[in-house]
């Protein structure tokens, strides 16, 4: 674990690999809310690869081996900005690396997701 005031991280993933996931792999790393923002897309595994890159992007800001993806919620602002959902648990966890605010952004194409996410 490292302690920094500014800790940026960034995940690419290949969009296939969500290909045949089953629902309970989902259920294991996604919330409901995130599976059904995705499935509300006809192509979802984008949607679902964004938000996986989001939550590797969110650890490797942080190097914190305690964070545990399915609580790692991520959700759209009235633009469909993406951001984090600021549960107790996610503000209890940037707290300890003296931080309070966390910036996310998800781009994807037909092969790739990547996310990048800032947290200060
Ligand atoms: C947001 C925008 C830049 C996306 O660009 P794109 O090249 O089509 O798509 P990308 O794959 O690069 O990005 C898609 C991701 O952008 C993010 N996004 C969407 N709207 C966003 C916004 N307003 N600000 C920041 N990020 C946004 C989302 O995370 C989305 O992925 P997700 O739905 O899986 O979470 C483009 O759609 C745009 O300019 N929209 C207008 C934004 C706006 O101001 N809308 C106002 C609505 S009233």
């Amino acid at each position: 674990m490292c302690y920094n005031n500014n800790m940026i991280g960034i995940d690419i993933e290949k969009i296939n690999r969500f290909e045949h996931w089953t629902d309970e792999g989902y259920r294991r790393i996604f919330t409901d809310k995130e599976i059904e923002y995705a499935r509300s897309y006809e192509n979802c595994l984008e949607r679902f690869c964004g938000f996986y890159c989001v939550k590797e992007a969110f650890v490797k800001a942080l190097d914190d081996d305690r964070i545990i993806f399915s609580k790692i919620e991520i959700l759209h602002n009235e633009n469909g900005k993406p951001y984090i959902n600021r549960t107790p648990y996610i503000n209890e966890i940037i707290r300890d690396h003296f931080a309070n605010k966390i910036d996310v952004s998800i781009s994807h194409c037909k092969d790739y997701a990547v996310a990048v996410v800032l947290v200060e």
